[in-house]
């Protein structure tokens, strides 16, 4: 696989006014949002609602890849067209979720790692013939008392090195994700830091394990206050600290950065990575990767009448990726 191919698919990522849908979710993490809902989290439950995602019309004019789990990109839909087929017949890229999660990290109390390296060369080359051209990896890193520590950063950031360059190795395109978890009673100031010391550790990491910047693209999370923190900030100081951390730590020869939603609203997901876009140039396109702010208010609708409400649910979807799509421009309306 030559880095101009790998170039290419990145580029094709974050394409103008196009982002990225992630329907990773483990088994267990859908059966927690399906919970939510009250839908049985069974086999078929699980393909017909990604059936339903995969499926929205027109949904490759805004996106331009979807993220899997290894049951989805194995599946097809009813009418026994595999989602793969599905989706590249729609112009949307397949991806895959290569990590196996986070576990606690030992002799780290509150912190944990992300495992799923062993084997990880034979999985990336399955996943490659079953059509998937770009991975995801996602690291956690917690604030609290104490932490994050060096330790535990250094760890997430090593692991994310190695599995981006065995993604490279195999043809496809790693997404680094270190998410900084909105959790916490933490303020603006030490998200920024902790986003601030999490990415240049992982820029040196991906350096020492050659990887090629120009066929990686980074999952960033937004600089927020913690969710229990009692403060509020606003759209434009998010987008402010949020592109201050990223313009003093990720190197520009980066073809784009998305953004994950990590528990924020619709609405903010949207209006903040909008008010980034506003302030552009910058040095990469700024997109979307969205899990939860693309796909909670279709699942709603759904979960009210699973083989009636699927056409209204796309509705929901495909006006979720038109107002991502439109904030990756600077041009959605509130
Ligand atoms: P959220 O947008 O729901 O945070 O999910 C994105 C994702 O893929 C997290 O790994």
């Amino acid at each position: 696989m030559s880095i101009e191919q790998l170039a290419e698919t990145a580029q094709a990522m974050v394409a103008a006014g196009k982002g990225i849908i992630a329907i990773d979710e483990s088994n267990a993490t859908i059966a927690k949002r399906f919970a939510g809902v009250g839908i049985e989290n069974s086999e078929e439950n699980r393909r017909a609602y990604r059936e339903l995602l995969l499926g929205t019309p027109k949904l490759g004019d805004y996106i331009s890849g979807a993220i899997l789990f290894d049951e989805t990109i194995r599946q097809s839909t009813k009418a026994g067209v595999p989602f793969t087929k599905l989706m590249i017949d729609n112009g949307i890229i397949p991806g895959i979720k290569v990590d196996k999660g986070p576990q606690p990290l030992a002799g780290c109390p509150g912190e944990v790692v992300t495992e799923g390296l062993d084997g990880l060369r034979d999985r990336l080359a399955e996943y490659y013939k079953l059509g998937a051209r770009f991975a995801k990896w996602r690291a956690v890193i917690n604030i609290g008392d104490d932490i994050p520590s060096g330790t535990c950063i250094e760890a997430n950031s090593h692991a994310l090195a190695r599995y981006a360059a065995l993604c490279q190795e195999q043809g496809l395109v790693p997404m680094v994700e270190p998410e900084v978890i909105m959790d916490g009673s933490h303020d603006i100031d030490t998200c920024f830091e902790v986003t601030e010391v999490v990415l240049r550790s992982l820029f040196g990491s991906l350096y020492e394990h050659n990887v090629v910047l120009e066929g990686t693209i980074l999952k960033a999370s937004m600089v927020l206050p913690g969710t229990h923190s009692g403060e509020k900030a606003s759209v434009e100081e998010v987008a402010a600290a949020t592109l201050q951390v990223l313009k003093s730590t990720v190197p520009a020869t980066l073809p784009g950065i998305v953004f994950l939603s990590g528990g924020q609203s619709d609405e903010d997901a949207t209006a903040h990575l909008n008010a980034m876009n506003l302030a552009g140039p910058h040095p990469w396109p700024l997109s979307f990767s969205y899990g939860r702010a693309m796909q909670s208010a279709a699942l709603k609708l759904w979960s009210q009448d699973l083989v009636n409400n699927v056409a209204k649910a796309q509705q929901t979807v495909f006006a979720r990726a038109r107002d991502n799509g439109l904030a990756a421009l600077g041009q959605w309306q509130s």
